[in-house]
């Protein structure tokens, strides 16, 4: 079981680079491949799950940048990234807008498992930000609302609209999350920006072997319906139990509603040229 935040960001790695849309991540490379090296910044780079996915699948030679306010979380993520000269980290935090500046100088800009975490006000000067830079960008995994659950109990639908009223609860020092409308937020402020964007669907599809990543997924959405209904505790309880054991039992399918999303500018700024 995950007990840390390293450990969970490991858990899911796997699952992430096989929901991610390899059409998306391919279109953005083709978009890139006239700098060299190009230089990339990645938000909210957590242990660097990101970085990893993408350095093969991107033109050569790259210069990283991995973005987070955790020390703890880059230092890992130095450990896992062989990479060596060619990633660098900065502890920062990304909340105020000011931080955005360090989109500037970098021909991608990208982030995954984030955008959900943020604010729409935070998307918007993202959006602006990545456009004075002349970047193009490709943000990943953002959670879209959407949970299903087989078997099903009479539950899940509850307990999932007490976990998204949670999300757009949070405040990561981005301002209230986006939470499920982020990905479909960030499409309008990146096209309003001057940007051809795409999006599509990257839902993770957990099989019933992947029993650690069910589990943690199952406790963290029945800690988080709990924090926002907490008169229904018995009822989240009985849900978690029973979710648990078709988990146990070898027989739990859960599908988790993703969203990637990539954006380029549609025409070279005067002072890009
Ligand atoms: C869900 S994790 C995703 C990590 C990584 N991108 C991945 O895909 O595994 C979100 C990350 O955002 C970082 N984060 C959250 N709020 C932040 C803030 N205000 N400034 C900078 N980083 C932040 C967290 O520390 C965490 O590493």
């Amino acid at each position: 079981m995950a007990e840390s935040l390293v450990d969970w960001l490991a858990l899911r790695e796997p699952a992430d680079a096989a929901a991610r849309s390899a059409s998306l991540t391919r279109r953005i490379a083709s978009e890139i491949e006239r700098h060299g090296p190009v230089r990339i910044v990645d938000l909210g780079a957590g242990i660097g799950s990101n970085v990893r996915y993408l350095t093969s699948r991107l033109p050569r030679p790259q210069h990283w940048l991995l973005v987070d306010r955790d020390a703890a979380l880059l230092e890992e993520a130095r450990g896992r990234t062989a990479m060596a000269g060619a990633v660098e980290t900065c502890e920062m935090n990304l909340g105020p807008v000011d931080s955005l500046q360090i989109c500037s100088g970098r021909h991608l800009v990208t982030a995954s498992a984030l955008l959900d975490l943020v604010s729409a006000d935070w998307l918007d000067a993202l959006a602006r930000q990545c456009r004075a830079a002349g970047a193009a960008a490709l943000f990943a995994l953002s959670y879209d609302g959407r949970f299903e659950c087989r078997p099903a109990e009479r539950e899940d639908d509850g307990i999932r609209a007490l976990m998204n009223r949670h999300q757009q609860r949070s405040d990561k020092g981005f301002g209230a999350a986006a939470g499920p409308d982020a990905a479909v937020y960030a499409e309008r402020a990146f096209a309003a920006a001057g940007y051809y964007v795409q999006r599509e669907r990257s839902d993770w599809i957990l099989d019933p072997d992947a029993r650690d990543l069910q589990h943690q997924l199952i406790e963290g959405w029945a800690r988080a319906a709990g924090e926002v209904a907490p008169e229904q505790v018995s009822m989240i309880a009985g849900w978690t139990t029973r979710r648990l054991t078709h988990v146990e039992a070898g027989r739990s399918r859960i599908v988790v509603g993703h969203q990637d999303l990539i954006a380029w500018p549609r025409q070279t700024l005067e002072a890009e040229r």
